[in-house]
């Protein structure tokens, strides 16, 4: 069974304007709002994924009587590669704000400034995993060999029941990578799919760099 991909800008919606505003490279002058479209996206994924989420009944009490309500049965992990998954980290949380939350650091080394890389898996922050329903976000699904690699640094902390891999925009390749790395189990969702990458990794069209655009270059 091939891993679903759910991409939100198929459907008609306002989530096509924080798309639009993410990539214009005028609009991504103001960091703020940058940022805050990020965290908007991962508003709109959380409330998409709630849907798929387990609700049990509960009775609550109001001024006037009793009403029948549901409530989640269990909160998802919050799991966020640093640094650019932040933004989007937070959108997610702003929804499912009981939940647990899981930090891991990735980050890509160019050896001699070449274009190929190797990625470096350094730390990681985690509750307990064992049979929870993870989110693990990050905006740019390049080669997605970061995304697969943050995954096995987080089964040290035992094995999801299911992950849903969310990004802001994702490329062909990295969606296949995923799907040959991680298991049938996974459902990823995306805000966009673009076809290439650049010689250095980068999405094309995509959006530039997410993470020096909401928090400033890097040395
Ligand atoms: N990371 C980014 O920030 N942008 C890309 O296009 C690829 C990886």
């Amino acid at each position: 069974m091939e891993i679903k991909v759910n991409n939100l800008s198929q459907q008609i919606s306002v989530f096509n304007q924080y798309m639009t505003e993410i990539r214009d490279v005028t609009v991504q002058t103001d960091s703020m709002r940058f940022r805050r479209n990020l965290e908007r996206v991962g508003e709109i994924m959380a409330y998409e994924i709630s849907k798929t989420l387990d609700y049990e009944q509960h009775r609550v009490s109001t001024p006037l009587g009793v009403s029948e309500c549901s409530m989640l049965s269990s909160q998802p992990v919050l799991a966020t590669i640093l640094r650019a998954g932040l933004p989007l980290h937070q959108g997610f949380l702003n929804y499912f704000d009981h939940a647990e939350n899981t930090f891991v650091s990735a980050y890509r080394i160019h050896h001699n400034n070449d274009d190929d890389f190797d990625v470096e898996v350094e730390y990681l922050a985690s509750p307990d995993l064992e049979g929870k329903i993870v989110i693990l976000c990050d905006p740019m699904l390049a080669t997605g060999s970061s995304m697969v690699l943050a995954y096995k640094a987080l089964l040290e902390r035992g094995t999801p029941r299911h992950i849903h891999v969310a990004t802001i925009i994702a490329s062909e390749q990295g969606i296949g990578f995923v799907q040959q790395n991680m298991p049938a189990e996974t459902t990823i969702w995306t805000g966009a799919v673009d076809k290439e990458l650049t010689s250095r990794s980068y999405i094309v069209p995509g959006l530039g760099d997410a993470g020096d655009l909401a928090y400033g270059s890097k040395q």
